[in-house]
């Protein structure tokens, strides 16, 4: 069930009408379903619901705090990658030990406020940053619980940028070393080993991979075990696809994920843990839109928008397919070819070439669907737009859960220096 569908021509997010929010808040605006969040979680959650598993929301594709609290409600724990993230994720009551930090960068601040919350799991990817925890953590009289990423080598993701589990990638231990670096952490006063993980890539739209990796590990797993080091638990971190609409890549769903992760591991004795980003977020949202512009070039018409690359980069970063709807059902009879374009200056600034779409007119709003993850995430204040606001429905409710800010908050946090007050004689 789709919650950003026609109702009577007009594109509704659950029971709202886009064009009463467009009204309301103006353009551009994301706008996410709460109804989608939660079943996207919940098919999730309940395909693993006979086995030990945390199910640790990826914060960085979707970030928003009410966000957070919507699957903090149903349950879920957070996989957070800087102290921002941490501060979110404890804001919007997840509780400290379901989060688990990611990442190859954490500094000792962030190790720092990490263990004062008391979260459930370090993901440690280098031996430098092993060391650099274990003095932090003897300093504060703690112990870190950690997991090692390990790097296992295998090709996934649907895009160079976005994967993550090849060796020339700078992610996790690199496989060769996994057993020496174990070995060091076990002589650690101030680090204890609770686990392994990985994360493989994103936007991964078969199985494969996935089963690869598993598989890996799992031998992984029984030599640690021999060698005497305790591993309850296997997070085999995020990157189950999702459908972008343009049949190029179907994922599976989530069951068939959930199947082969549970055949593979079920004598493994561990609590796995996920960390499902765009799973979750990406067809939770839509970025909608203004044409401001039809411009009839010599060889192809523009549909200049009021959105831009700053507010949703995947096209420009990724080549990223994002399915394209006018917010007022269009005549399908009367089909445009556009290339659909943002105001910045620069030839990237475009969400598509040569698309096929119902003819569209100055004033008219369109929905760039998909735009959950890692839209308003990766957003910035490129050309001095301010960041786009966001938007929560829920049924016939809505709510501005990220305000607009206005230029003069953009322009507060910069200031002249002295040199610079006098005017030029
Ligand atoms: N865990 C770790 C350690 C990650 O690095 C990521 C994503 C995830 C989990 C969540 O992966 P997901 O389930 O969302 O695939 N900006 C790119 C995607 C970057 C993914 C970065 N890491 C895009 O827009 O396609």
């Amino acid at each position: 069930m789709r919650h950003f569908d026609y109702r009577d021509g007009n594109m509704f997010a659950e029971d709202v009408p886009l064009s009463k929010i467009a009204a309301e808040v103006g353009t551009p605006v994301y706008v996410y379903s709460t109804a989608t969040f939660t079943r996207h979680y919940r098919v999730f959650a309940d395909s693993f619901a006979d086995t030990r598993a945390l199910i640790a929301y990826s914060v960085k594709a979707n970030s928003n705090i009410a966000v957070l609290a919507t699957l903090a409600q149903q349950g879920a724990g957070a996989d957070v990658v800087s102290g921002g993230e941490l501060k979110r994720a404890l804001m919007a009551g997840i509780p400290a030990d379901k989060i688990v930090f990611s990442g190859v960068g954490k500094t000792r601040i962030e190790m720092r406020e990490a263990l004062t919350a008391g979260i459930r799991v370090f993901n440690v990817e280098s031996l430098a940053e092993l060391r650099v925890l274990n003095a932090v953590a003897v300093e504060m009289g703690k112990v870190a619980p950690v997991a090692f990423r390990v790097n296992p080598d295998v090709t996934a993701g649907g895009h160079a940028k976005i994967s993550t589990g090849k060796k020339e990638n700078k992610f996790g231990i690199a496989w060769s070393q996994a057993e020496s670096t174990y070995a060091e952490a076990a002589d650690l006063p101030g680090i204890q080993i609770v686990g392994v993980d990985v994360h493989i890539g994103s936007q991964i739209s078969d199985l494969a991979p996935f089963e690869a990796a598993i598989l890996k590990v799992n031998g992984l797993i029984a030599r640690l075990r021999k060698a005497g080091h305790t591993i309850s638990s296997f997070d085999i971190g995020g990157g189950l696809g999702i459908p972008y609409g343009n049949n190029a890549t179907v994922p599976p769903p989530p069951s068939e994920y959930a199947e082969l992760v549970k055949r593979l591991t079920a004598d493994l004795d561990v609590e796995m843990i996920f960390e499902p980003g765009r799973m979750i977020a990406g067809n939770s949202g839509v970025l909608l839109s203004e044409v401001l512009y039809v411009k009839r070039g010599e060889d192809r018409d523009f549909l200049i928008i009021d959105a831009a690359m700053n507010d949703l980069l995947r096209p420009a970063l990724y080549d990223a397919y994002h399915d394209i709807e006018p917010v007022k059902q269009g005549n399908l009879d009367q089909l445009e070819t556009y290339d659909v374009v943002g105001p910045i200056c620069e030839s990237g600034d475009t969400f598509t070439k040569g698309r096929e779409m119902a003819a569209l007119e100055s004033g008219d709003l369109i929905a760039l669907h998909s735009a959950g993850a890692y839209g308003a995430a990766q957003a910035s204040q490129y050309n001095t737009r301010p960041l786009v606001p966001e938007v929560l429905v829920n049924g016939a409710d809505y709510a501005v859960i990220r305000a607009r800010p206005t230029v003069e908050d953009i322009l507060k946090t910069e200031s002249m220096p002295e040199w610079l007050k006098t005017p030029l004689t």
